[in-house]
């Protein structure tokens, strides 16, 4: 191949990358929970809505500029854009992205470092390792160091491996293998006492909830956290598209994958929370509402699993596999795009600045995992609540506004040649001009 930089070498190897991007903690642990919280079925209803309505839109947006530009974001940025403020403006929009993923990284992989750390225990329980065990289930600052090293060494090696050889080769190993562990969870969950109920909290609709101010901000928060967005991520795996793929098509199957797996992993947590209220666990907090920050994950479940007995450890076993893997291929999307950046505009080895980049990402996770109560959350508001909705905008700002239409549908048609006449093209430019900016407005001053 004449160019250096890396391809999909299927659409079935692309869907597995991004939907891994975008499946992540995100839908597993925060998707059922929001549900539970806010009106059920009613919550689910608003969130396909906003997903397919104005996330599915903008993740477009990042797929046809990637696509387009062939390089990393800060680069895609500025080739659309015009003249040297325009450019400047590309230039802060596309490093802004960067430094909010790695941030997002920072603190994605010490909550990964936990269910990594999960996934040992019922390995050493099994050796009658006990102290192990122990070490491994319980918070210290040590154990979440260590997790975070050894998490953050997986992210790294997968992406010096290249496009094809780790995130493609990766992703279509794992999210398959996601799809089968959340399947046979959710059967096996079904089965128990108290689970009807949960489906009962999770399903039945109360529809008075979408009437609060807060809903559709959450729900759409939810979705673009998601979908990964606004932090060029879906941009550079975009950019590793082939030209001959229908971009429009893509995109849709992508967000279906995200939402559909974010509806199945509901299916799977609220009957298993209820069915750890029926075998005597606390699930509610003190103000009445379910638990659902990482008191869920690392102490109501894992407490279900021990009442279950024998089959408990399997069962604990598969769950965090399921985590693992779901964090695994969205910290490699994360690390892909500062990694992309430099080894494009500083012609840096990929094994050198994935190791470089990655340690240095991991010293930030550090800093946070001794810091805890004063850096975490704090992380976490300025990268999710502040920054990455504002990026959103200015990504449709670059679709909408700065870049010309007639390139745009260039793009589109290689890959979908009818696309000019077809659904897509008929009310997508208009969204993401007036729409979509919007409504992330919207949310930016809640
Ligand atoms: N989409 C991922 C999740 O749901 C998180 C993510 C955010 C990944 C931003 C990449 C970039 O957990």
């Amino acid at each position: 191949m004449a160019s250096p930089r890396g391809e999909f070498s299927s659409r079935f190897g692309f869907l597995m990358a991004a939907a891994g991007s975008a499946v992540g903690l995100g839908n597993i642990w925060g998707f059922p929970t929001n549900a539970a919280s806010n009106g059920g079925a009613a919550f689910l209803f608003a969130y396909l809505l906003l997903a397919f309505a104005l996330a599915y839109p903008a993740l477009m947006a990042e797929l046809i500029i990637g696509r387009h530009a062939r390089a990393n974001g800060v680069t895609a940025l500025q080739s659309i854009a015009t003249g040297d403020k325009g450019r400047g403006f590309a230039f802060v929009v596309g490093s802004l992205g960067m430094l909010t993923v790695s941030f997002i990284l920072s603190f994605y992989a010490i909550v990964s470092g936990w269910m990594l750390s999960f996934l040992l225990a019922p390995v050493t329980q099994l050796f009658g390792m006990a102290g192990a065990t122990a070490w491994l289930t319980t918070d210290s600052v040590v154990r979440n160091a260590l997790s975070v090293v050894v998490f953050m060494l997986l992210t790294v090696l997968i992406i010096s491996a290249g496009v094809r050889e780790g995130i493609e080769k990766w992703a279509t190993r794992l999210m398959p293998s996601l799809v089968l562990i959340l399947i046979l969870l959710i059967g096996y969950v079904m089965t128990l006492p108290g689970a009807m109920e949960g489906l009962r909290a999770y399903l039945v609709p109360d529809f008075s909830a979408l009437t609060q101010p807060g809903l559709l901000l959450s729900a759409m928060g939810q979705a673009f956290f998601s979908l990964s967005l606004g932090v060029g991520t879906m941009l550079v795996y975009g950019s590793y598209i082939s030209k001959s793929e229908n971009l429009p098509l893509i995109g849709s199957l992508v967000a279906l994958l995200d939402v559909g797996i974010a509806v199945l992993a509901g299916l799977l947590i609220l009957p298993a929370m209820y069915v750890a209220l029926a075998s005597g666990v606390e699930i509610f907090d003190a103000d009445g509402g379910l638990i659902a920050g990482p008191g869920l994950i690392i102490s109501v479940l894992p407490a279900l699993f021990d009442n279950m007995g024998a089959i408990g450890g399997v069962v604990a076993f598969a769950f965090f596999a399921l985590m693992t893997i779901a964090s695994l291929t969205s910290s490699i999307s994360m690390l892909e795009v500062p990694v992309a950046f430099v080894v494009e505009r500083r012609e840096v080895r990929r094994p050198i600045a994935a190791a470089w980049l990655g340690a240095a990402i991991g010293l930030i996770s550090l800093i946070i995992v001794w810091n805890f109560d004063a850096l975490f959350d704090w992380v976490v508001t300025a990268t999710t609540e502040w920054s990455q909705p504002l990026l959103g905008l200015f990504f449709c700002v670059f679709a909408g506004w700065i870049w010309n239409r007639a390139a745009i549908l260039k793009e589109i048609q290689q890959g979908s040649p009818d696309a000019a006449s077809g659904f897509f093209w008929k009310i997508w430019p208009t969204y993401i001009r007036f729409v979509c900016p919007l409504a992330i407005l919207a949310v930016y001053l809640q």
